[in-house]
């Protein structure tokens, strides 16, 4: 599946992460050379063995906090960094919401560190995890790049916003700084070996993760956010990407910059949406049981329906996904196991 490349030695900020750690998983598979940077404040190093165990090569972990200058000067000073791939940040929208000022700290002030950092080791190329929610999700769809940007209700979403327009201006006073801004639709699943997933602490956030701890029995019922949206079945729909598609996406994003430079955003998403029941449907058809539900009341700020158009990466990056929505449920299951065995 993955190509071997120029090797670059490369550091992954918020790479023991769900995201982060499947890419660098992809990384060093493909020749690459990877220093985690992480806190661990949403993770832990279990998915260094998992990294190990899936591409039979160790990263360096870093545990530290991006917003330290110093730390970053240590990892930076030892030279030759091709490049720095930049997950780590903060992700609960509802929690951004409580802890404004903690995610403009994390997510913003972080970023700023990092390219500060990055200049004073003249580290040139960065691939930044920017989000959906960016986007208006009342525009026409499907949304493109260059599809008008939304007014987030949240830090969270405004967060991302900034630090992509601080990205613009970066690359406008520096040429010579080159940048990926990967838009994520919906992340799901895991790792097919599972090795690798997300470890969600306390009540799930997000849509399949809380139906894997149903799936699991250790949560009663799903509850399923609003009955009556304009949409097919009156549930909400959205744009669920395998966290391996991803992977390979920011691994092709990285060659790119390598080859050309520049500022470019790219679309990760399969194209197209799911309802809420139809994931419900297939994890049932994955499990091989019921997931009980209740229809409650929309979850105030939730659109009903958006996805990608993803032309753009597969033009520019070759990159389109290969897993479907049967894979990541089943993916996200067979990691959900897992994880009841570690308890
Ligand atoms: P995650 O929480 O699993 O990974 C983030 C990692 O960053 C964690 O390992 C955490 O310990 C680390 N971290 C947090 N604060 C840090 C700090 N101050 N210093 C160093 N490390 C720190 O989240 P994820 O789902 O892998 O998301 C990765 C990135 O992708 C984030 O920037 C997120 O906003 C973005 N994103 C995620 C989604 C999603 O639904 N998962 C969607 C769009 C964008
Ligand atoms: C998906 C669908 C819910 C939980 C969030 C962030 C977004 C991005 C991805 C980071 C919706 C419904 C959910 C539940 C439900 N993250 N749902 N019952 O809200 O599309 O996106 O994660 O950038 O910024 O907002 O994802 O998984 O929470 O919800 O019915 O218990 O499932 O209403 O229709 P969302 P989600």
């Amino acid at each position: 599946m993955d190509n071997k490349v120029n090797a670059v030695k490369l550091l992954v900020t918020g790479g023991a992460g769900y995201i982060g750690s499947h890419t660098v998983a992809s990384l060093l598979t493909n020749g690459h050379d990877v220093t985690i940077l992480d806190d661990l404040s949403n993770s832990t190093a279990s998915s260094i063995r998992g990294i190990e165990q899936v591409s039979g090569r160790s990263p360096h972990l870093v545990v530290g906090d991006i917003r330290d200058g110093e730390c970053l000067d240590r990892i930076l000073r030892g030279g030759d960094f091709g490049g720095v791939l930049h997950f780590a940040g903060l992700k609960a929208v509802g929690e951004s919401v409580r802890h404004p000022a903690r995610y403009y700290s994390v997510n913003v002030g972080g970023s700023i560190e990092l390219l500060a950092a990055m200049r004073r080791h003249n580290v040139r190329r960065l691939v930044f995890s920017s989000s959906a929610t960016v986007y208006d999700t009342e525009a026409e769809m499907p949304l493109q790049e260059s599809s008008p940007s939304g007014h987030p209700g949240h830090a969270y979403g405004r967060s991302k916003q900034m630090v992509e327009q601080i990205l613009t201006d970066e690359v406008g006073s520096d040429p010579s700084l080159a940048v990926a801004v990967l838009r994520y639709f919906n992340p799901v699943g895991a790792h097919p070996e599972a090795a690798l997933g997300e470890a969600p602490t306390g009540t799930p956030n997000n849509l399949v993760p809380y139906i894997a701890q149903v799936a699991a029995g250790i949560r009663p019922y799903l509850e399923v956010y609003g009955g009556d949206y304009p949409t097919p079945d009156g549930t909400g729909m959205r744009d669920y990407v395998h966290v391996m598609d991803l992977a390979r996406g920011h691994v092709l994003a990285l060659d790119f910059l390598c080859a050309h430079g520049g500022l470019h955003k790219w679309n990760l998403g399969a194209g197209r949406a799911y309802s809420v029941l139809e994931v419900v449907k297939a994890f049932e058809l994955a499990r091989g049981q019921q997931i009980p539900y209740r229809i409650t009341g929309r979850r105030p700020g939730d659109a009903a329906s958006y996805w990608a158009d993803v032309g753009k990466a597969a033009r520019e990056l070759r990159w389109t996904p290969q897993y479907t929505l049967e894979d990541m449920v089943r993916h996200a299951w067979a990691w959900q196991q897992v994880l009841a065995r570690r308890v």
